[in-house]
Protein backbone atom coordinates (compact mmCIF):
# COMPACT_ATOMS: atom_id res chain seq x y z
CA UNK A 1 0.00 0.00 0.00
CA UNK A 2 1.51 3.62 -1.25
CA UNK A 3 2.24 6.09 1.94
CA UNK A 4 1.52 9.45 1.66
CA UNK A 5 2.90 11.90 3.40
CA UNK A 6 0.96 15.65 3.28
CA UNK A 7 3.12 18.71 4.49
CA UNK A 8 1.15 21.49 5.77
CA UNK A 9 -1.93 20.80 7.26
CA UNK A 10 -4.18 23.83 6.55
CA UNK A 11 -7.22 24.66 4.44
CA UNK A 12 -6.19 22.60 1.74
CA UNK A 13 -3.45 19.81 3.55
CA UNK A 14 -5.94 18.33 6.15
CA UNK A 15 -8.55 17.98 2.88
CA UNK A 16 -5.87 16.01 1.10
CA UNK A 17 -4.90 13.47 4.07
CA UNK A 18 -8.59 12.98 4.42
CA UNK A 19 -9.64 12.37 1.21
CA UNK A 20 -6.16 9.93 0.62
CA UNK A 21 -7.19 7.96 3.86
CA UNK A 22 -10.37 7.34 2.55
CA UNK A 23 -8.95 6.30 -0.45
CA UNK A 24 -7.43 3.52 2.21
CA UNK A 25 -3.79 5.25 1.87
CA UNK A 26 -1.67 5.66 5.08
CA UNK A 27 -1.20 9.11 5.62
CA UNK A 28 1.50 11.34 7.31
CA UNK A 29 0.17 14.69 7.90
CA UNK A 30 2.67 17.45 9.26
CA UNK A 31 2.50 21.01 10.03
CA UNK A 32 4.95 23.19 11.55
CA UNK A 33 2.23 24.11 13.82
CA UNK A 34 1.15 21.81 16.47
CA UNK A 35 -2.45 24.42 16.26
CA UNK A 36 -2.91 23.68 12.78
CA UNK A 37 -2.48 20.23 12.88
CA UNK A 38 -4.69 19.86 16.26
CA UNK A 39 -7.25 21.66 14.34
CA UNK A 40 -6.85 19.60 11.12
CA UNK A 41 -7.18 16.43 12.85
CA UNK A 42 -10.61 18.06 14.78
CA UNK A 43 -11.97 19.23 11.16
CA UNK A 44 -10.93 15.56 9.37
CA UNK A 45 -13.34 14.27 12.02
CA UNK A 46 -16.13 16.52 11.97
CA UNK A 47 -16.04 15.92 8.21
CA UNK A 48 -15.54 11.82 8.55
CA UNK A 49 -18.87 12.15 11.00
CA UNK A 50 -20.89 13.76 8.30
CA UNK A 51 -20.08 11.77 5.24
CA UNK A 52 -20.88 8.44 7.35
CA UNK A 53 -24.31 10.58 8.73
CA UNK A 54 -24.50 10.65 4.73
CA UNK A 55 -24.02 7.52 4.56
CA UNK A 56 -21.00 8.10 2.44
CA UNK A 57 -18.49 5.95 4.75
CA UNK A 58 -18.44 2.67 6.99
CA UNK A 59 -16.36 3.39 9.94
CA UNK A 60 -15.04 7.06 11.03
CA UNK A 61 -12.42 5.51 12.97
CA UNK A 62 -11.13 3.23 10.11
CA UNK A 63 -9.96 6.58 8.02
CA UNK A 64 -8.93 8.14 11.16
CA UNK A 65 -6.68 5.30 12.24
CA UNK A 66 -5.08 5.60 8.64
CA UNK A 67 -3.84 9.17 9.13
CA UNK A 68 -0.84 9.68 11.88
CA UNK A 69 0.45 13.20 12.98
CA UNK A 70 4.29 13.68 12.86
CA UNK A 71 6.36 16.13 15.17
CA UNK A 72 8.89 15.88 12.72
CA UNK A 73 9.26 15.87 8.76
CA UNK A 74 11.38 13.45 8.80
CA UNK A 75 9.81 10.83 10.13
CA UNK A 76 7.10 10.83 7.50
CA UNK A 77 9.38 11.65 4.80
CA UNK A 78 11.90 8.72 4.91
CA UNK A 79 9.08 6.12 4.49
CA UNK A 80 6.46 7.88 1.92
CA UNK A 81 5.97 6.89 -1.51
CA UNK A 82 4.24 10.27 -2.18
CA UNK A 83 4.69 13.51 -0.81
CA UNK A 84 2.15 16.32 -1.21
CA UNK A 85 3.25 19.71 -0.28
CA UNK A 86 0.55 22.35 1.07
CA UNK A 87 2.28 24.49 2.98
CA UNK A 88 2.02 28.41 2.75
CA UNK A 89 2.01 29.82 -1.10
CA UNK A 90 5.43 31.27 -0.90
CA UNK A 91 7.97 30.37 -2.97
CA UNK A 92 11.05 30.44 -0.18
CA UNK A 93 9.03 28.17 2.07
CA UNK A 94 8.37 25.67 -0.40
CA UNK A 95 11.40 25.57 -1.73
CA UNK A 96 13.14 24.81 2.29
CA UNK A 97 10.37 21.90 2.25
CA UNK A 98 11.25 20.51 -1.23
CA UNK A 99 14.72 20.44 -0.78
CA UNK A 100 14.36 18.92 3.10
CA UNK A 101 11.87 16.35 1.18
CA UNK A 102 14.55 15.45 -1.98
CA UNK A 103 17.13 14.52 0.51
CA UNK A 104 15.45 12.09 3.02
CA UNK A 105 12.65 10.91 0.72
CA UNK A 106 13.84 7.33 -1.25
CA UNK A 107 15.26 8.32 -4.80
CA UNK A 108 11.83 6.94 -6.72
CA UNK A 109 9.27 8.69 -4.38
CA UNK A 110 7.68 11.49 -6.14
CA UNK A 111 6.76 14.81 -4.25
CA UNK A 112 4.26 17.03 -5.36
CA UNK A 113 2.74 20.63 -4.60
CA UNK A 114 -0.40 21.72 -4.49
CA UNK A 115 0.68 25.61 -5.49
CA UNK A 116 -2.22 27.30 -6.88
CA UNK A 117 0.15 30.05 -9.06
CA UNK A 118 3.50 29.44 -8.04
CA UNK A 119 5.66 27.35 -10.99
CA UNK A 120 6.29 23.98 -10.70
CA UNK A 121 9.89 24.23 -12.54
CA UNK A 122 11.01 27.00 -9.75
CA UNK A 123 9.87 24.96 -7.25
CA UNK A 124 12.18 22.24 -8.21
CA UNK A 125 14.96 24.08 -8.95
CA UNK A 126 15.63 23.49 -5.18
CA UNK A 127 16.20 19.78 -5.68
CA UNK A 128 18.98 17.32 -7.02
CA UNK A 129 15.88 15.54 -8.66
CA UNK A 130 13.46 17.42 -10.13
CA UNK A 131 12.30 14.67 -12.18
CA UNK A 132 9.97 13.59 -9.65
CA UNK A 133 8.47 17.17 -9.08
CA UNK A 134 5.34 17.52 -9.83
CA UNK A 135 1.99 19.68 -9.56
CA UNK A 136 -1.10 18.28 -7.88
CA UNK A 137 -3.49 21.08 -8.20
CA UNK A 138 -6.38 20.17 -5.96
CA UNK A 139 -9.20 22.54 -5.45
CA UNK A 140 -10.86 23.65 -2.42
CA UNK A 141 -12.90 21.95 -0.36
CA UNK A 142 -10.68 19.11 -1.75
CA UNK A 143 -13.14 16.34 -0.40
CA UNK A 144 -16.11 17.47 -2.22
CA UNK A 145 -14.08 18.60 -5.51
CA UNK A 146 -13.82 15.94 -8.12
CA UNK A 147 -11.19 17.79 -10.30
CA UNK A 148 -7.31 17.75 -9.60
CA UNK A 149 -4.75 19.40 -12.51
CA UNK A 150 -1.84 16.99 -12.89
CA UNK A 151 1.16 19.39 -13.73
CA UNK A 152 4.33 18.34 -15.53
CA UNK A 153 7.27 20.71 -14.64
CA UNK A 154 9.77 21.20 -17.24
CA UNK A 155 11.80 18.53 -15.86
CA UNK A 156 9.46 15.93 -14.52
CA UNK A 157 9.91 12.33 -16.10
CA UNK A 158 6.79 10.10 -18.02
CA UNK A 159 6.98 7.27 -14.87
CA UNK A 160 6.65 9.98 -12.56
CA UNK A 161 3.63 11.88 -14.40
CA UNK A 162 1.75 8.59 -14.99
CA UNK A 163 1.94 7.52 -11.37
CA UNK A 164 0.25 9.99 -10.17
CA UNK A 165 -2.16 10.38 -12.69
CA UNK A 166 -3.05 6.88 -11.33
CA UNK A 167 -2.72 8.01 -7.77
CA UNK A 168 -5.42 10.84 -8.35
CA UNK A 169 -7.75 8.25 -9.91
CA UNK A 170 -7.86 5.96 -7.19
CA UNK A 171 -8.61 8.89 -4.93
CA UNK A 172 -11.96 8.68 -7.14
CA UNK A 173 -10.91 11.97 -8.44
CA UNK A 174 -10.70 13.48 -12.02
CA UNK A 175 -7.32 14.48 -13.58
CA UNK A 176 -6.36 16.78 -16.30
CA UNK A 177 -3.13 16.83 -17.45
CA UNK A 178 -1.11 20.67 -17.84
CA UNK A 179 1.24 19.28 -20.51
CA UNK A 180 2.98 22.52 -19.57
CA UNK A 181 4.24 24.65 -16.60
CA UNK A 182 2.41 27.51 -17.39
CA UNK A 183 1.30 30.06 -14.94
CA UNK A 184 -2.26 29.40 -13.55
CA UNK A 185 -2.11 26.18 -15.16
CA UNK A 186 -5.60 25.63 -17.36
CA UNK A 187 -8.35 26.45 -14.66
CA UNK A 188 -7.11 29.36 -12.91
CA UNK A 189 -6.02 30.56 -16.65
CA UNK A 190 -9.63 31.03 -17.78
CA UNK A 191 -11.23 31.74 -14.44
CA UNK A 192 -8.55 34.76 -14.10
CA UNK A 193 -9.10 36.00 -18.16
CA UNK A 194 -13.07 36.10 -17.72
CA UNK A 195 -12.29 37.82 -14.07
CA UNK A 196 -10.04 40.45 -15.18
CA UNK A 197 -11.82 41.42 -18.07
CA UNK A 198 -15.46 41.65 -16.33
CA UNK A 199 -13.09 43.52 -13.96
CA UNK A 200 -11.96 46.02 -16.06
CA UNK A 201 -15.42 46.52 -17.84
CA UNK A 202 -17.05 47.08 -14.00
CA UNK A 203 -14.07 49.22 -13.44
CA UNK A 204 -15.35 51.71 -16.96
CA UNK A 205 -18.86 51.63 -15.92
CA UNK A 206 -19.81 49.31 -18.89
CA UNK A 207 -21.56 47.26 -16.58
CA UNK A 208 -22.29 47.32 -13.00
CA UNK A 209 -21.56 43.84 -10.49
CA UNK A 210 -25.25 43.20 -10.37
CA UNK A 211 -25.39 43.04 -13.90
CA UNK A 212 -22.37 40.77 -14.73
CA UNK A 213 -22.87 38.64 -11.71
CA UNK A 214 -26.76 38.11 -12.54
CA UNK A 215 -26.12 37.27 -16.08
CA UNK A 216 -23.49 34.63 -15.13
CA UNK A 217 -25.32 33.10 -12.44
CA UNK A 218 -28.86 32.81 -14.02
CA UNK A 219 -28.22 33.24 -17.61
CA UNK A 220 -25.38 31.12 -18.40
CA UNK A 221 -25.77 28.76 -15.02
CA UNK A 222 -22.81 28.98 -13.18
CA UNK A 223 -23.13 28.54 -9.24
CA UNK A 224 -22.07 31.96 -8.36
CA UNK A 225 -21.37 35.51 -9.73
CA UNK A 226 -17.56 35.83 -10.95
CA UNK A 227 -17.66 38.85 -8.00
CA UNK A 228 -19.31 36.84 -5.53
CA UNK A 229 -16.89 33.97 -5.68
CA UNK A 230 -13.82 36.74 -5.58
CA UNK A 231 -15.72 37.98 -2.55
CA UNK A 232 -16.11 33.97 -1.09
CA UNK A 233 -11.93 33.08 -1.51
CA UNK A 234 -11.14 36.43 -0.42
CA UNK A 235 -10.32 39.82 -2.29
CA UNK A 236 -6.71 38.99 -0.64
CA UNK A 237 -6.44 35.44 -2.39
CA UNK A 238 -7.63 36.93 -5.75
CA UNK A 239 -5.01 39.55 -5.88
CA UNK A 240 -2.44 37.75 -4.78
CA UNK A 241 -2.77 35.34 -7.81
CA UNK A 242 -3.51 38.14 -10.16
CA UNK A 243 -0.04 39.94 -9.17
CA UNK A 244 1.85 36.36 -9.54
CA UNK A 245 -0.18 36.00 -12.92
CA UNK A 246 0.71 39.03 -13.67
CA UNK A 247 4.35 39.02 -13.13
CA UNK A 248 5.02 36.16 -15.03
CA UNK A 249 2.62 36.72 -17.96
CA UNK A 250 2.24 40.01 -20.16
CA UNK A 251 -1.18 39.26 -20.89
CA UNK A 252 -2.16 39.10 -17.35
CA UNK A 253 -0.08 42.16 -16.86
CA UNK A 254 -3.31 44.69 -16.39
CA UNK A 255 -4.08 44.53 -13.10
CA UNK A 256 -7.81 45.39 -12.54
CA UNK A 257 -7.53 48.76 -10.75
CA UNK A 258 -10.91 47.69 -8.92
CA UNK A 259 -9.77 44.79 -7.00
CA UNK A 260 -6.19 46.66 -6.36
CA UNK A 261 -8.27 48.88 -4.75
CA UNK A 262 -10.57 46.60 -2.82
CA UNK A 263 -7.39 44.84 -1.53
CA UNK A 264 -5.71 48.14 -0.59
CA UNK A 265 -8.68 49.20 1.23
CA UNK A 266 -8.99 45.96 3.48
CA UNK A 267 -12.16 45.01 1.56
CA UNK A 268 -11.44 41.86 1.63
CA UNK A 269 -14.93 40.21 0.92
CA UNK A 270 -17.35 37.96 2.97
CA UNK A 271 -14.47 38.13 5.83
CA UNK A 272 -14.24 41.49 6.38
CA UNK A 273 -17.76 42.24 5.60
CA UNK A 274 -17.25 44.36 2.31
CA UNK A 275 -15.84 43.38 -1.16
CA UNK A 276 -17.46 44.01 -4.52
CA UNK A 277 -20.65 43.26 -2.04
CA UNK A 278 -21.70 44.64 1.28
CA UNK A 279 -22.12 41.52 4.15
CA UNK A 280 -24.37 41.43 7.08
CA UNK A 281 -23.88 38.33 8.87
CA UNK A 282 -21.94 36.60 6.07
CA UNK A 283 -25.18 36.44 4.17
CA UNK A 284 -25.20 36.05 0.34
CA UNK A 285 -25.75 38.64 -1.35
CA UNK A 286 -29.12 39.29 -2.97
CA UNK A 287 -28.32 39.40 -6.86
CA UNK A 288 -31.85 40.15 -8.80
CA UNK A 289 -32.70 37.57 -12.17
CA UNK A 290 -33.64 40.87 -14.57
CA UNK A 291 -30.14 42.80 -13.13
CA UNK A 292 -28.47 40.67 -16.52
CA UNK A 293 -31.09 40.82 -19.02
CA UNK A 294 -28.92 43.37 -21.11
CA UNK A 295 -25.85 41.84 -20.47
CA UNK A 296 -23.86 39.87 -23.60
CA UNK A 297 -22.70 36.72 -21.87
CA UNK A 298 -20.18 36.13 -24.98
CA UNK A 299 -18.35 39.59 -24.24
CA UNK A 300 -18.30 37.64 -20.77
CA UNK A 301 -16.92 34.41 -21.59
CA UNK A 302 -15.05 35.20 -24.76
CA UNK A 303 -11.96 36.01 -22.80
CA UNK A 304 -12.16 32.63 -21.29
CA UNK A 305 -12.66 30.57 -24.99
CA UNK A 306 -9.40 32.97 -26.15
CA UNK A 307 -7.54 31.41 -22.96
CA UNK A 308 -8.21 28.24 -23.75
CA UNK A 309 -7.70 28.47 -27.60
CA UNK A 310 -4.45 29.84 -26.18
CA UNK A 311 -4.14 26.20 -23.96
CA UNK A 312 -4.37 24.37 -26.85
CA UNK A 313 -2.31 26.23 -29.29
CA UNK A 314 0.68 26.25 -27.16
CA UNK A 315 -0.29 22.81 -26.36
CA UNK A 316 -0.96 22.85 -22.09
CA UNK A 317 -4.21 21.34 -22.48
CA UNK A 318 -6.29 19.14 -24.67
CA UNK A 319 -10.09 20.90 -25.60
CA UNK A 320 -11.48 17.71 -23.37
CA UNK A 321 -9.50 18.46 -20.30
CA UNK A 322 -10.25 22.53 -20.53
CA UNK A 323 -13.90 21.78 -20.49
CA UNK A 324 -13.61 19.68 -17.96
CA UNK A 325 -11.66 21.94 -16.19
CA UNK A 326 -14.34 24.19 -16.13
CA UNK A 327 -17.08 22.08 -15.17
CA UNK A 328 -15.85 20.11 -12.51
CA UNK A 329 -13.00 23.17 -11.37
CA UNK A 330 -15.38 26.06 -11.63
CA UNK A 331 -18.95 24.66 -12.06
CA UNK A 332 -19.52 25.62 -15.58
CA UNK A 333 -22.97 23.64 -16.81
CA UNK A 334 -21.08 23.21 -19.89
CA UNK A 335 -17.70 23.18 -21.14
CA UNK A 336 -16.28 26.52 -22.62
CA UNK A 337 -15.52 25.61 -25.84
CA UNK A 338 -18.41 24.12 -26.05
CA UNK A 339 -20.85 26.93 -25.30
CA UNK A 340 -18.37 28.61 -28.18
CA UNK A 341 -19.08 26.19 -30.61
CA UNK A 342 -23.11 26.87 -29.93
CA UNK A 343 -22.42 30.78 -30.09
CA UNK A 344 -20.25 30.69 -32.75
CA UNK A 345 -16.43 31.29 -33.03
CA UNK A 346 -17.07 34.02 -35.47
CA UNK A 347 -19.04 35.75 -32.27
CA UNK A 348 -16.52 34.58 -30.17
CA UNK A 349 -13.91 36.92 -32.82
CA UNK A 350 -15.96 39.77 -32.88
CA UNK A 351 -16.69 40.67 -28.90
CA UNK A 352 -12.78 39.65 -28.70
CA UNK A 353 -11.73 42.36 -31.48
CA UNK A 354 -14.13 44.97 -29.86
CA UNK A 355 -12.37 44.35 -26.68
CA UNK A 356 -8.92 44.45 -27.88
CA UNK A 357 -9.54 47.40 -29.86
CA UNK A 358 -11.73 49.46 -28.53
CA UNK A 359 -11.06 48.82 -24.50
CA UNK A 360 -7.44 47.96 -25.13
CA UNK A 361 -7.71 45.25 -22.93
CA UNK A 362 -4.57 42.25 -23.93
CA UNK A 363 -6.55 39.32 -22.70
CA UNK A 364 -8.93 40.23 -25.73
CA UNK A 365 -6.40 40.30 -27.53
CA UNK A 366 -7.71 37.46 -30.24
CA UNK A 367 -5.45 34.05 -30.61
CA UNK A 368 -4.45 33.02 -33.79
CA UNK A 369 -6.14 29.57 -33.42
CA UNK A 370 -9.19 31.66 -33.08
CA UNK A 371 -8.87 34.11 -36.23
CA UNK A 372 -7.48 30.82 -38.02
CA UNK A 373 -10.66 29.01 -36.96
CA UNK A 374 -12.81 31.71 -38.94
CA UNK A 375 -10.54 32.09 -41.59
CA UNK A 376 -11.19 28.20 -42.49
CA UNK A 377 -15.01 28.71 -41.48
CA UNK A 378 -14.68 26.39 -38.41
CA UNK A 379 -17.33 28.44 -36.85
CA UNK A 380 -18.98 25.95 -34.52
CA UNK A 381 -22.31 23.65 -34.13
CA UNK A 382 -23.31 25.86 -37.26
CA UNK A 383 -21.10 24.63 -39.82
CA UNK A 384 -20.47 21.84 -38.41
CA UNK A 385 -17.18 22.05 -36.93
CA UNK A 386 -15.99 24.46 -34.17
CA UNK A 387 -13.44 23.17 -31.38
CA UNK A 388 -15.45 20.03 -31.30
CA UNK A 389 -16.42 18.02 -34.44
CA UNK A 390 -20.73 17.78 -35.47
CA UNK A 391 -20.68 16.30 -38.59
CA UNK A 392 -21.17 12.63 -37.47
CA UNK A 393 -23.96 14.28 -35.58
CA UNK A 394 -26.15 15.60 -38.46
N1 LIG B 1 -7.09 27.66 -0.20
C1 LIG B 1 -7.38 27.35 -1.45
O1 LIG B 1 -8.50 27.58 -1.95
C2 LIG B 1 -6.36 26.65 -2.31
C3 LIG B 1 -6.78 25.93 -3.43
C4 LIG B 1 -5.84 25.23 -4.18
C5 LIG B 1 -4.51 25.30 -3.84
N2 LIG B 1 -4.12 26.04 -2.75
C6 LIG B 1 -2.69 26.04 -2.42
O2 LIG B 1 -2.48 25.14 -1.34
C7 LIG B 1 -1.39 25.60 -0.54
C8 LIG B 1 -1.86 25.73 0.88
O3 LIG B 1 -2.91 26.64 0.94
P1 LIG B 1 -3.94 26.69 2.16
O4 LIG B 1 -5.08 27.52 1.72
O5 LIG B 1 -4.17 25.33 2.68
O6 LIG B 1 -3.07 27.52 3.21
P2 LIG B 1 -3.20 27.56 4.80
O7 LIG B 1 -2.62 28.85 5.22
O8 LIG B 1 -4.59 27.23 5.23
O9 LIG B 1 -2.26 26.36 5.30
C9 LIG B 1 -0.87 26.36 5.15
C10 LIG B 1 -0.28 25.55 6.30
O10 LIG B 1 1.11 25.38 6.04
C11 LIG B 1 1.76 25.40 7.29
N3 LIG B 1 3.18 25.66 7.06
C12 LIG B 1 3.82 26.81 6.78
N4 LIG B 1 5.14 26.59 6.61
C13 LIG B 1 5.35 25.27 6.77
C14 LIG B 1 6.48 24.43 6.69
N5 LIG B 1 7.69 24.91 6.43
N6 LIG B 1 6.31 23.09 6.90
C15 LIG B 1 5.09 22.58 7.20
N7 LIG B 1 3.97 23.34 7.28
C16 LIG B 1 4.10 24.66 7.05
C17 LIG B 1 1.05 26.48 8.08
O11 LIG B 1 1.27 26.31 9.47
C18 LIG B 1 -0.40 26.21 7.68
O12 LIG B 1 -1.06 25.33 8.58
C19 LIG B 1 -0.91 26.89 -1.18
O13 LIG B 1 0.15 26.61 -2.02
C20 LIG B 1 -2.12 27.35 -1.97
O14 LIG B 1 -1.75 28.13 -3.10
C21 LIG B 1 -5.00 26.70 -1.98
Amino acid sequence: MLRVLVVGAGTMGHGIAQVAAMAGYYVYLYDVSAEALNNAMSKIRWSLEKLKEKGAIGSVEAVLSRIVTVKNLEEGARDADLAIEAVTEDISIKREVFRFLDRTMRPDAIIATNTSSLPISEIAAAVSRPQRVLGLHFFNPPVLMKLVEVVKGDSTDNEALKKALDFVKSLGKTPILVKRDVPGFIVNRILHAVFNIACHLVNRGVYSVLEVDSALKYRVGLPMGIFELRDFSGIDVGYMVAKSLAERDVLFSQLCPLLEKLYREGRLGIKSGEGFYKYVAAQKPFIPKEAGDKVDVVTLLAPGVNMAAWLIRNEVASKEDIDMGVKLGLGYPRGILEMADEWGVDQVLERLNRLYLREGLILARPDPLIVEMVRRGELGKKTGKGFYDYESQG
